[in-house]
């Protein structure tokens, strides 16, 4: 696919089957994050890659544990899953004290994003699992999901074949401003 069209044509997806991808896809996508730039190429990131239910909802659980229900009001719903259930979450984790981390893995997870998108797959950047590595349970999770040391958790990317559809969100041309 076309990058202009893969950029066009992502959605963040909050629904997905349970078929696993196929590990040649998921390589493809976790190269694509290798694959971003990052300042002075330092890749400031580490990709930690779960598709055990069971410890991606443990992060679910601790999340929800920490942020109580007034974190989002998507929590009023007992179904609700903060991975929408996906059957692979890439945890990216990233450099403390490096100037650049949170620009470098947005640039990572974007790339993975739509090289997903380009493979036929579906995804959706996660910001709200942060709070799980914030509580009593930070250092065990982040040693289950092999952070390493003087990383924390940036970001995850939840990954599958989804089953919503969406329309694009709103353009906003005012965020443009064309000088001379
Ligand atoms: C840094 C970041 C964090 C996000 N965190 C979440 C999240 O925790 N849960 C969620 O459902 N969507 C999350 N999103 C997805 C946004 O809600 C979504 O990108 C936005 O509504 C625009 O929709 P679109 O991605 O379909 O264009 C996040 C997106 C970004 C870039």
């Amino acid at each position: 696919m076309d990058v202009l069209q893969a950029i066009t044509n992502r959605r963040s997806h909050r629904a997905y089957k349970a078929e696993q991808l196929p590990e040649e896809v998921l390589e493809k996508i976790l190269r694509a994050g290798l694959e971003a730039p990052s300042a002075r190429n330092h890749q400031p990131w580490h990709f930690s890659v779960v598709q055990n239910p069971e410890l991606i909802q443990e992060v679910h659980d601790e999340a929800a544990r920490v942020m109580g229900r007034e974190g989002s009001p998507r929590f009023a719903d007992p179904d609700f899953q903060i991975f929408y259930y996906a059957p692979t979450v890439v945890f990216i984790f990233g450099e403390k004290g490096f100037s650049w981390t949170d620009v470098d893995c947005g640039i990572a997870v974007e790339n993975m994003a739509l090289a997903a998108e380009g493979l036929g797959v579906g995804s959706v950047i996660l910001g709200l699992p942060k709070p799980a590595f914030q509580g009593n349970k930070a250092d065990e999770l982040r040693n289950r999901l092999q952070c390493p040391e003087g990383y924390d958790f940036v970001i995850a990317l939840a990954l599958g074949y989804s089953t919503d559809t969406k329309a694009a969100h709103d353009l906003r041309e005012e965020k443009i401003s064309r000088i001379g």
